[in-house]
């Protein structure tokens, strides 16, 4: 009995050890976070944003006197104490969904609901680029 006991510690030690490393990886999100944003090509994000949302959006000061009738400039989206989150699901708020798709997150257009102007298509690694680019935009300033 008493060498299967030990077995069993040393298991039961083991699943632990595992467990508290697997938590603490868990733990450190800004590792990730901080990894991705290093690795975001902000050259390609910035090009994406001057493709395809200076069509509607004034951003940054890409083109001050272009964007469309009262569509915010990416200025005073910045200025809302959750505009990270915005911009993190954008593609699924309107009236980006009848324009914008994301390879792999967004699902296939029905053929009934054309895109009602030529269709943005993003792949996950160039939305990655285009939100680390967006993070560099400083916010609009109405005082
Ligand atoms: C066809 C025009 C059009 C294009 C292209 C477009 N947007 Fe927009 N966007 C809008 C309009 C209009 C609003 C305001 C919606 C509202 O007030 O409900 C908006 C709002 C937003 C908001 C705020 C959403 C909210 O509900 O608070 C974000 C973030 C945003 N756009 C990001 C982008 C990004 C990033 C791109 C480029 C990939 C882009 N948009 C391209 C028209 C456009």
């Amino acid at each position: 009995m008493k060498p299967m006991m030990t077995i069993m510690t040393v298991l039961m030690r083991g699943f632990w050890l595992a467990a508290i490393a697997m938590g603490l990886i868990a733990l450190s999100p800004h590792q990730g976070m901080i990894a991705s944003a290093v690795a975001a090509d902000l050259d390609q994000g910035q090009a994406l944003a001057r493709m395809h949302c200076t069509r509607c959006h004034v951003v940054g000061d890409m083109n001050k006197y272009g964007g469309i009738g009262s569509t915010p400039s990416f200025g005073a989206i910045k200025t809302m104490p959750d505009w990270q989150e915005r911009f993190d699901i954008f593609y699924i708020l309107p009236p980006h969904p009848a324009v914008v798709r994301v390879e792999g997150i967004s699902e296939k257009r029905p053929e009934h609901l054309p895109a009602f102007t030529k269709q943005i298509t993003l792949t996950i690694e160039e939305l990655e680029n285009l939100l680390g680019f967006i993070n560099t935009l400083p916010k609009a300033n109405f005082n």
